[in-house]
């Protein structure tokens, strides 16, 4: 380009000398305009961080994983991590004049120990330098400090991404929102996390503190000078219209120093802190973000795991360490164990609510000590076995809880929390429970018949639940939902009906059991903003949106486990195949018979199953206000009511198969919704759980 303009230069201006030093004069600053042009436009995506240390400046505890993941943050008190580009990025255009357009993509997961627990949050921050000098950690995100927040010398733009509320106050809270910041943490416009529903005004709120991947967008017109960031959780597509669209002119930030880093900042404060993960970033000036590819992203930590950010040096150093010191406890084990059968635990708050209190030894005898030839089941969070107690000779179920994590400690207070206060027909009665120092155990009636799960899919010989019998069972779930809903003093959600938590005692009557995934809710109080739990196939598909489970994503689960027990078919099979679909289409071909399980040979009541079936399929429409409520649903059982008309349903067809596809179709979040074993509580819960 430079040989052309000199040649044309000579070519049209040789006659002088004074006008082809002129000439040159001109390309030269042409020349000098041209590189300015070129040196504006930066772009970059990173699918993951692997090999890009020489790419990012990282100061403080930002790390990189070997998963790839960038790490901000651990969980400690007070610390901050950056990290930024490592080449400073021209953002003035000085030929408008004015500051650059900009586009950022980028995909993060914020890990707390446990809900409502985390801080402080991260910050996508646009800076003249890498270095925060004073910077404190807290609400200030390692950006600024008490005496030089908001000072116009800072010349930072920032985007928080805040999960504590009480910046300037004197108290701080659970917060959950978005700011758009300048030079401080003051913001001249922020939102509650949420995203706008495809084509709608309907704004759904997450949690940013879930551990959950979320993706986030912030474009930035320097022509029309406004800003708009858009954030959804990265199961979710691009939502059609940004959260917020501020105008704000960043031409006196970015004029001074023109060539600005960009990058984030996280940071933890003194008694809330959370795991502050980048997954992928991608940049642009004058231009779109380059989108990141979902498939080569690294997956967000599970929540369960409080990773460490040890190498696999000091990892084994570790490792040999603790055999070591096992099999020095071992022996103290042995040496002491008389001493321990003796010796009782103090008694923690939660503990004194609960049915009674089991001697350990009691039940090591009553399960043969725990033998494996005595476990009847297997749940995410240990063995179930069978025993009989030798003082009464009573059958009972006993669930041992592996302790090797805090989650179990916490699974079992849920289930004494809310089943030890329980009583229904239709719900498994809590006994009572023990703990000992390195065993939870959990005493329930022993019910014989096992789960519904197994008299469906695996029973004992030719065993086949009659149509008389399932309609008993379908009566009896109901029944202890309704209980659970809106007869107890609180709203109890179970959050994981299925036909493996049914079970069925000696009279064939079903009894609802593992809360452990319970939430207790005061009467009124709408749901609360969770973590996703439950099991793929029963998972209401609002669920994948919001989190918030609801009386109504019972319901959901409620209408597949109806589909399930009429059909003898699991929710999800091979092939695609998923029952509410199947359904949906033989109800459509009007042959809804068709979809009876073949096992019943025909004998069943055709006005019953019939029923029984639209039930199904009112249940799991898609949208929860169309969903009946269980008191509702009790009454279309009983014949009380008849079936609304089901003209207006056609809107619920294919819902299932599409919010399959949103799973499967992401490895990612995949990883978050296997979160279905594990278990969070409301903060409060926790706190009685100490
Ligand atoms: C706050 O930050 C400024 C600017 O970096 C620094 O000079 C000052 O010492 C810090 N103040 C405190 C109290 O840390
Ligand atoms: C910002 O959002 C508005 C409203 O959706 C849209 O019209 C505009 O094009 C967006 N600007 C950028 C830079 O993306």
């Amino acid at each position: 380009m430079y040989l052309i303009v000199i040649i044309l230069a000579c070519v049209y201006n040789s006659s002088t000398q004074k006008s082809y030093l002129m000439a040159v004069a001109t390309s030269l600053a042409f020349l000098l305009l041209l590189s300015l042009r070129v040196a504006a436009e930066t772009e970059f995506i990173f699918n993951g961080f692997s090999d890009t240390e020489n790419n990012l400046t990282l100061e403080g505890a930002s790390i990189i994983k070997p998963t790839g993941l960038l790490k901000l943050t651990n969980r400690s008190q007070n610390v901050i991590g950056h990290a930024f580009y490592h080449q400073p990025i021209q953002m003035f255009d000085n030929i408008q004049p004015n500051a650059s357009s900009f586009a950022t993509s980028f995909v993060f997961a914020i890990n707390p120990p446990s809900i409502g627990r985390g801080g402080y949050g991260l910050a996508f921050t646009l800076a003249p330098s890498t270095k925060f000098p004073g910077a404190d950690a807290g609400h200030y995100l390692g950006l600024v400090n008490q005496s030089n927040d908001g000072v116009p010398l800072n010349r930072i733009f920032v985007v928080e991404f805040d999960t504590v509320k009480g910046y300037r106050d004197s108290a701080d809270t659970e917060g959950n929102h978005i700011g758009i910041n300048v030079n401080g943490l003051n913001s001249i416009k922020s939102e509650p996390a949420a995203y706008y529903e495809n084509g709608t005004d309907v704004k759904d709120e997450f949690n940013l503190a879930s551990g959950i991947a979320i993706h986030a967008w912030i474009e930035y017109d320097g022509a029309k000078q406004v800003v708009n960031v858009t954030v959804a959780p990265f199961t979710v597509e691009k939502p059609w219209k940004p959260l917020m669209s501020v105008g704000i002119d960043l031409t006196h930030i970015l004029k001074q120093t023109m060539n600005m880093y960009v990058g984030f900042s996280a940071a933890t404060g003194e008694k809330s802190s959370s795991d502050h993960y980048i997954l992928g970033w991608s940049f642009a000036t004058n231009g779109v973000a380059p989108p990141l590819n979902d498939s080569q992203l690294p997956e967000p930590p599970p929540m369960e795991k409080g990773s460490s950010s040890l190498s696999p040096l000091v990892k084994s150093l570790i490792g040999a360490l603790c055999g070591v010191t096992f099999i020095l406890f071992v022996i103290l084990f042995f040496s002491s164990m008389c001493k321990r059968y003796r010796s009782f635990e103090s008694l923690e708050a939660w503990e004194l609510v609960c049915p009674r209190r089991f001697r350990y030894r009691d039940l090591h005898t009553a399960t043969n000590g725990f033998k494996e030839s005595e476990i009847i089941g297997v749940g995410g969070f240990g063995s179930v076995y069978k025993g009989v107690l030798p003082s009464t000779g009573n059958e009972v179920a006993v669930k041992k809880v592996v302790r090797s994590s805090i989650h179990g400690m916490r699974e079992y207070a849920a289930e004494i929390e809310s089943l030890g206060k329980l009583r229904h027909k239709n719900l498994v009665n809590l006994q009572g429970w023990c703990k000992k120092k390195d065993d939870l155990l959990i005493i329930y009636d022993y019910i014989p018949n096992g789960s519904l799960d197994y008299l469906l899919f695996n029973p004992v010989g030719n065993f086949v639940l009659d149509w008389y019998q399932r309609f008993n069972i379908i009566k009896g779930i109901a029944a202890g939902l309704l209980y659970l809903h809106e007869e107890w003093e609180q709203v109890v959600i179970h959050r994981d009906v299925k036909t493996s938590n049914v079970l069925i005692d000696a009279d064939m009557n079903a009894r609802l059991g593992d809360f452990g995934l319970a939430r207790l809710y005061d009467h009124g109080q709408l749901s609360y903003t969770t973590n996703l739990v439950g099991t793929i196939g029963y998972i209401a598909p609002e669920l994948t949106r919001t989190s918030k489970a609801s009386t109504s994503s019972d319901v959901y689960a409620y209408g597949v486990l109806l589909l399930e027990v009429v059909s003898g078919r699991r929710p999800i099979g091979l092939d695609q195949f998923f029952l509410v679909d199947w359904v949906i289409e033989c109800y459509q071909l009007n042959q809804i018979l068709d979809a009876v399980d073949p096992k019943l040979n025909s004998v069943h009541v055709v006005e019953e199953v019939e029923l029984v079936l639209k039930l199904g399929l009112l249940c799991t429409h898609h949208r929860p206000d169309a969903r009946p409520t269980m008191r509702q649903v009790i009454r279309y059982l009983n014949h009380d009511d008849p079936l609304p008309d089901t003209s207006d349903w056609g809107s619920m067809s294919g819902s299932g198969s599409r919010f399959l596809e949103t799973i499967c179709s992401n490895n990612n979040i995949t990883t978050s919704y296997n979160l279905s074993s594990s278990i969070e509580m409301t903060s409060s819960s926790i706190e009685a759980g100490r």
